[in-house]
């Protein structure tokens, strides 16, 4: 079998990766990376008793706004293995207008070739981008037909017509790989871009059956050519779009698709305690325990049909989350409470939580902000006064308002640089602009202190 692209980071490494962007929240940074772990180990377990090795599919629990769809997508993202997150909320819909549970897995193998395929695309580009040159330099100089005189062609004489074209396509390529032709306009043929009425037929339904409409009618269709007229640096990129695809085996990739969401795949279930019914009976519980009904299979393992093939679910390794601040895990069904064996609570964040989000993660928001601000010739500079003051606010509003975790800190900065975000850079010229302490007391004082308003602003 082919070695699949995994990346085999070590618990170790995957939490000092996510320590790059997430404060604290230890306990469930181990967890996630000794899933993922395992996940690892069971592949190079024999045959027989890797079939038997579940996956560690965990529970995320802890209130909004404090890093569990972070954790999640971070780690997707470092072990570069398809991940999608689907609310399971949306399957409670009455009547079934909500999507079938089985679309989250088509969603997941849509992501997966989406990924191999831009890999795909990078590794072909500089063949790609060759190839298209060549093309554009026909469309320059047409090439001489050499069937006709072929005792010519082969002959070194200077005179000859090829020779010369020869010595002129060389020329030309010099000039258009210098870019000094980028604004000629040039007309070719493209490949027609996907059909778009298609996308019509897609609400009836054709996609959640699994089945590929547009593959069908492409193969039924002849391809289409469109002439079209642009210049030439845009017909570059046109060009090279339409090699690489030609140089791309898409079954190739799309096998490649479904292994890594076999082997790799990573499904995110947000909102898990909203269809942990409360109690038994009529009513709403009826529909969520439904969800969790359907969703059962999958997260034990079935087949689920997607438009690439069928998707084996076994090894997927799922991450649902939940506040559970009315349901319990243990209002689950127990069938599903035993596909998730583990159970990880995440904590409120503190205010020191607060001075160290803004400022140490890799993506720091005062960090976007800086570089922001930087694109105008501005240096924004925080004191160290002032991030605590601002990490004071976020957990004051927090406590008094309403509890959202570091999604506080947007707001509160959003409406802490409004006037400067305005004001550069017709007011404030490049320059540097501090902010103290006092700066951030006397814009957000007064909004803190009147509740309503902050409800509104904050
Ligand atoms: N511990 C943390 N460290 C750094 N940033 C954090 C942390 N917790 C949350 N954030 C930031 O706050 C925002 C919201 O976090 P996230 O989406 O992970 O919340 P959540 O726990 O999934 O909440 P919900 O239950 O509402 O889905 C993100 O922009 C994230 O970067
Ligand atoms: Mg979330």
């Amino acid at each position: 079998m082919k070695k699949l692209s995994m990346k085999a980071l070590t618990p170790t490494q995957i939490v000092t990766e996510l320590d790059k962007y997430i404060i604290g929240q230890t306990e469930a940074k181990r967890a996630v990376a000794i899933a993922l772990r395992n996940r690892w180990r069971r592949q190079q377990v024999s045959t027989e008793l890797r079939e038997e090795i579940l996956p560690n599919n965990i529970i995320l629990i802890g209130p909004t706004g404090v890093g569990k769809t972070e954790i999640a997508r971070r780690l997707a993202k470092l072990a570069e293995a398809p991940f999608i997150k689907v609310e399971a909320s949306k399957f409670t819909e009455v009547g079934y207008v909500g999507r079938d549970v089985e679309s989250m897995i088509r969603d997941l193998a849509d992501s997966a070739v989406n990924m191999v395929k831009s890999e795909k695309t990078a590794e072909v580009q500089s063949k790609a981008q060759e190839l298209a040159e060549e093309k554009i330099l026909d469309l320059l100089i047409p090439p001489v037909k050499r069937t006709a005189r072929p005792a010519e062609v082969e002959t070194n004489d200077e005179n000859s017509e090829a020779y010369q074209n020869q010595k002129t396509r060389e020329w030309m390529k010099q000039k258009l790989k210098n870019g000094e032709l980028d604004d000629k306009m040039v007309e070719f043929d493209a490949n027609a871009q996907n059909a778009i009425g298609m996308q019509v037929l897609g609400p009836f339904g054709l996609d959640d059956l699994g089945i590929n409409f547009q593959e069908i009618m492409g193969n039924l269709m002849p391809k289409k050519k469109k002439k079209r007229k642009t210049t030439i640096s845009e017909a570059r990129v046109i060009l090279t779009q339409d090699e690489a695809q030609k140089l791309i085996d898409m079954e190739a990739v799309q096998r490649e698709a479904i292994a890594r969401v076999e082997n790799s795949g990573i499904v995110f279930i947000d909102e898990i305690d909203k269809v942990a019914g409360g109690g038994k009976g009529q009513g709403p519980d009826v529909s969520r325990e439904g969800v969790q009904r359907d969703l059962l299979p999958i997260v034990e393992g079935s087949n689920v049909n997607t438009k690439y093939g069928a998707v084996k679910t076994d090894h997927v390794l799922f991450i649902a989350s939940g506040a559970f601040h009315v349901s319990k895990p243990s209002d689950l069904i127990p069938e599903l409470q035993g596909r998730f064996p583990i159970r990880v609570e995440l904590k409120s964040l503190t205010q020191d939580d607060f001075v160290k989000i803004l400022t140490t993660p890799q993506n720091a928001l005062l960090k976007q902000y800086n570089a922001l601000l930087e694109t105008e010739g501005v240096n924004l500079e925080f004191t160290p006064d002032a991030i605590r003051e601002i990490a004071r606010i976020a957990s004051e509003v927090n406590e008094q308002v309403e509890n959202i975790g570091a999604r506080r800190l947007h707001t509160i900065l959003t409406t802490l640089l409004d006037e400067i975000l305005f004001d550069v850079p017709d007011k404030i010229p490049s320059d540097k602009v501090k902010i103290t302490a006092r700066v951030v007391k006397q814009k957000l004082d007064s909004i803190v202190k009147d509740r309503d308003l902050s409800k509104f602003i904050l």
